[in-house]
């Protein structure tokens, strides 16, 4: 079957789903744009001229669009502010949706979508396309292979100086809502754990050009005894990190150090003897699936499969509000200065 998609939000990140949506074969097999809809109807104007989105309904008011363009699918990529009634309305239209992350503004909204998502029977998935890439689907192969033995911990470093303008520079917690999401997300995926607990010390350093909680320094407990540091800064420029973040991942047997790029470095223990053990290199498996490691394409072709197999996909809301409630468990913790639990 042949979905009819209409994309809401038509901002900088829609230009990266109208890409991917051209570039993938199998999407451009599965997936027709059938509408546009943004607050600014130039801006829709424009994303459908730059894309040669010919014959499409284009307008501002969403209901009226998925109505006319007769839509099965809607793609969310409006700001988080936005979110909730956005997917509340391609829900009540009978759409499923994808939105971007994250998932809601609040903890609270994102259990009511969830709430109305059942209640439609429609799958609202969420994108989290730094999940699918290379590096962290080959991680978590490694760490399911048991080469590292038990795994014990995984800490990162984010440290990155970008100047975007626009709503992040005024948003609260702009660090661990618009970009630790993603790590904590994959700290998630990667290690196959659950987050109990969080202490989070976050700040704005001096000299930000953000508003708000452009830092964030955070210790999540995970289950069975594994451990999840997280260090970032959105202004902390001239040794940047990837934009995946620096790895250091232990097991009971060795340990992982990923620069979040091409280098990857495991060794496990191979001597019995002396006082710091004798150590030996391991290879990291590939990916189980190179469909698996392109982004946002990947993220929506998943959303596609589980919509025409009847099958849930992996960013599914009831599994991905768990990294947003690790994202609101950590903003809970620094402003009431003491450690939290996590309730999804
Ligand atoms: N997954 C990623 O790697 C990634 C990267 C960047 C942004 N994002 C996410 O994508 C989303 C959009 O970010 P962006 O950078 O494109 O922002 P943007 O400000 O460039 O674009 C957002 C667009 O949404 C429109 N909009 C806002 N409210 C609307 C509403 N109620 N109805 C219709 N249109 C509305 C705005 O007019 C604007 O054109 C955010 O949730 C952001 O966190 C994800």
């Amino acid at each position: 079957m042949r979905h009819r998609a209409v994309l809401c939000g038509c901002g900088a990140m829609a230009k990266g789903w109208l890409k991917a949506l051209t570039e993938s074969d199998f999407l451009r097999g599965k997936v027709e744009v059938v509408g546009l809809v943004d607050l600014d109807q130039t801006t829709a104007q424009a994303l459908a001229a730059e894309f040669k989105l010919h014959d499409i309904i284009i307008g501002t008011d969403l209901p009226a669009v998925l109505r006319q363009s007769r839509a099965d699918l809607l793609f969310d990529v409006v700001v988080p502010a936005a979110r909730r009634a956005v997917v509340a309305a391609g829900l009540a239209h009978g759409c499923h949706v994808l939105s971007e992350k994250p998932m809601a503004a609040t903890l609270d909204d994102a259990r009511e979508l969830r709430r109305l998502a059942v209640d439609a029977s429609r799958i609202h998935a969420i994108v989290q396309n730094r999940r699918f890439i290379d590096g962290v689907r080959r991680i978590r192969r490694l760490i399911q292979s048991g080469s590292l033995g038990e795994l014990t911990a995984l800490h990162c470093d984010f440290f990155l100086g970008p100047h975007f303008g626009g709503f992040r520079e005024q948003m609260d917690n702009v660090l661990l809502l618009d970009m630790a999401i993603h790590t904590f997300d994959a700290a998630r995926f990667m290690s196959g754990k659950d987050p109990l607990a969080v202490y989070c010390h976050e700040y704005n350093p001096q000299g930000s050009w953000y508003r708000h909680g452009a830092a964030a320094n955070a210790i999540f407990e995970f289950s069975d005894n594994v451990a999840f540091t997280y260090r970032g800064s959105w202004c902390a420029q001239g040794a940047n990190t990837s934009w995946e973040s620096a790895w250091r991942i232990t097991g009971s047997k060795g340990t992982l150090i990923w620069d979040g790029g091409e280098r990857f470095e495991a060794n496990v223990v191979s001597g019995h003897e002396g006082f710091l053990r004798a150590v030996e290199p391991i290879t990291v498996p590939e990916a189980e699936d190179r469909a698996d490691t392109h982004g946002h394409a990947s993220v929506i072709e998943r959303f596609i499969c589980a919509i025409d197999t009847g099958t849930v996909p992996e960013t599914d809301g009831s599994d991905n509000i768990k990294s947003l409630a690790m994202v609101f468990g950590a903003i809970d913790s620094a402003r009431d200065g003491k450690r939290v639990t996590i309730a999804a």
